[in-house]
């Protein structure tokens, strides 16, 4: 039997990754954590195609993105993302790829880069998306698809949390500003915008917990 294709969008700190990680092992199926990839071009960036006042030149960007190879490697169950074979895992959660993320994933020539790697992935089936667009525009034939939403305030104490436990020093107000402003500008850029499917079921976890979450997501997998 084919292995389901599911997709999970959603806002900032809703989890969808962690979660996505955790269905992904419990089916033996891929877990691909697509924000992942945008930061990794982000991290990128900044390292080569900045001017000196650090903005990014997109320019610069676009004609480099044919040498960027993304890969992940599986590290004892864990997928580690590489960029031209280095480990930049933990590079890719720092708060200046943060600050620079979502200006990045707004560029058409960034999205067409992802695109059909992310597609292809998908098409033997048994896989776990997760991202922004994945149910509108990825994989709009998706099995199954999740849109996850919680309230600003209980996002900004999630993700400050997980800073502080990768060793980042954060400051909760800017932590907040940042995830306020990514939405922004992810929900209304003009290519692939965050926004919920049609045919998504939307879930608001603000007072669930992780594993909450994930036991209601395979009570709707679990009835077909
Ligand atoms: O899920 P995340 O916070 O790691 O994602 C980082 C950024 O990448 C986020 O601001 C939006 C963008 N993104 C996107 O535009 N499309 C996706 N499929 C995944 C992420």
């Amino acid at each position: 039997m084919k292995k389901p294709v599911i997709a999970i969008d959603g806002y900032s700190s809703t989890g969808k990754s962690s979660i996505s990680k955790v269905i992904a092992q419990k089916l033996g199926i891929i877990h691909l954590d697509t924000g992942a990839l945008y930061r990794g071009i982000t991290w990128f960036a900044l390292q080569n195609c900045t001017g000196e006042d650090r903005a990014i030149d997109f320019s610069r960007l676009f004609s480099a993105l044919p040498q960027i190879r993304l890969e992940f490697k599986n590290d004892d169950g864990e997928l580690i993302l590489y960029l031209n074979d280095q480990n930049i895992s933990k590079e890719i959660r720092t708060n200046e790829v943060s600050d620079h993320v979502s200006l990045v994933a707004k560029q058409k020539e960034v999205r067409d880069f992802l695109l059909q790697s992310q597609r292809s992935l998908a098409e033997k089936g048994g896989i776990i998306m997760d991202g922004r667009d994945i149910g509108t525009v990825v994989l709009p034939n998706a099995d199954y698809k999740f849109f996850l939403t919680a309230s600003i305030d209980e996002r900004t104490r999630r993700r400050y949390t997980e800073l502080l436990s990768l060793g980042i020093e954060a400051d909760e107000q800017q932590v907040k500003e940042n995830l306020i402003q990514r939405d922004r500008i992810d929900s209304e850029r003009e290519i692939s915008p965050l926004r919920q499917a049609d045919d998504a079921i939307v879930i608001d976890n603000t007072f669930l917990n992780k594993k909450e979450t994930i036991d209601e997501i395979l009570s709707y997998l679990n009835k077909n």
